[in-house]
């Protein structure tokens, strides 16, 4: 199973198998980290799924919807690295994939 790397807000880096299928946000959550609050459960309405994702697997990732780009723009954190975790569906193209969760807004 591919490797996701996940960097809380204290800093620690935790690495987490993800089973195929679930996206981001599924497996920061389903492996308890309970800073990603994901609020509306992935439909791209809250942001609070807001994660900072490596620039190295930029390229990677599938392109940023409006309604992310407009969600990403409420936002007091935002940098060019944010992406919504709900978005992103964690493939094997994307293992060792690094992301921090954002700071609370
Ligand atoms: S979980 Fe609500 S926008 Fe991602």
């Amino acid at each position: 199973m591919p490797t996701l790397i996940v960097t809380n807000r204290s800093g620690e880096e935790t690495a987490v198998e993800v089973a195929s299928g679930l996206t981001v946000m599924e497996a920061i959550r389903d492996n308890g980290f309970d800073e990603l609050l994901a609020l509306c459960g992935g439909c791209c309405s809250c942001a609070t799924c807001h994660v900072h994702v490596d620039p190295a697997f930029k390229d990677k990732l599938p392109g940023m919807s409006e309604d992310e780009d407009d969600l990403l723009d409420s936002s007091d954190h935002r940098d060019d690295n944010s992406r919504l975790s709900c978005q992103i569906p964690f493939t094997d193209a994307l293992d060792g994939l690094k992301v921090t969760i954002a700071e609370e807004d």
